[in-house]
C-alpha cells in the first residue's frame, strides 16, 4: 500500500498526515499567559491542529515535546513598564531541552509595552536548535483578539515550506 493509500481522515475530513501537533510550554505568575496558551490551543484545535501538551516551561513535558512539530513558548513581560522590560524566565527557555529540526514560535502577555521582550526570546529559543517560524506580544487585555490574530499567522507558517 503506498504512503498516501495509508493516510487516515480524522473525523473532520483532515488526512492524519496532514495534521500538525504543537508543544506549549507556559511562564504564568498570574494567569493571563496560561490563559492565553490555553485559549491559542483551543483555535489551533479548531484549525485541526493536535496539542500534545499544554505544561509550565520549568515542568517540560519531555513526551509532548518529542511528539510536536512545533513548540509554543509563551512567557510575560517584566520590567519598569516604560523601560527595562525583559521576558520573565529566558534563561529556563535557553535551559529546555534540545528540539533540533522542530519549528517553534515565541509568544509574551504584557500591560503597557513588552519593549524587545519577543526578540530576546527568539534569541533564547534559537539556542535549542528549532526553526523560529513566528512571535506575537499579546496585551493582556485583548487576548481573544491577540490570540485570534497569533493562531492565523502560526497555521500561516507552520505549513509553508
Ligand atoms: C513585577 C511585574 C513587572 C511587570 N513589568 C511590566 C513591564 O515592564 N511592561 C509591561 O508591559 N507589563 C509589565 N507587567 C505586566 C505583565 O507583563 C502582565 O500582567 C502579564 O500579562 C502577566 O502575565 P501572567 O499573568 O501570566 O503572569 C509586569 C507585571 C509584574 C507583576
Amino acid at each position: 500500500m503506498g504512503a498516501a493509500a495509508q493516510d487516515r481522515l480524522t473525523p473532520a475530513g483532515v488526512s492524519e498526515s496532514a495534521v500538525m501537533k504543537a508543544a506549549i510550554l507556559v511562564e504564568s505568575l498570574t494567569g493571563h499567559t496560561w490563559k492565553a496558551a490555553e485559549m491559542l490551543a483551543g483555535k489551533l484545535s479548531q484549525e485541526h491542529w493536535s496539542i500534545t501538551g499544554l505544561t509550565r516551561m520549568r515542568q517540560p513535558d519531555h513526551a509532548a515535546i518529542q511528539e510536536a512539530d512545533v513548540v509554543l513558548i509563551g512567557t510575560w513581560v517584566h520590567g519598569f513598564f516604560v523601560v527595562g522590560q525583559a521576558p520573565w524566565g529566558l534563561s529556563t527557555i535557553a535551559a529546555l531541552p534540545s528540539m533540533r529540526h522542530k519549528k517553534a514560535a515565541v509568544f509574551c502577555t504584557f500591560a503597557l509595552d513588552p519593549g524587545k521582550s519577543l526578540d530576546k526570546m527568539t534569541r533564547a529559543a534559537s539556542t535549542l536548535g528549532v526553526e523560529v517560524i513566528g512571535g506575537l506580544a499579546l496585551n493582556r487585555g485583548k487576548l481573544p483578539e491577540h490570540t485570534e490574530i497569533f493562531a492565523e499567522r502560526l497555521v500561516a507558517a507552520a505549513h509553508s515550506p
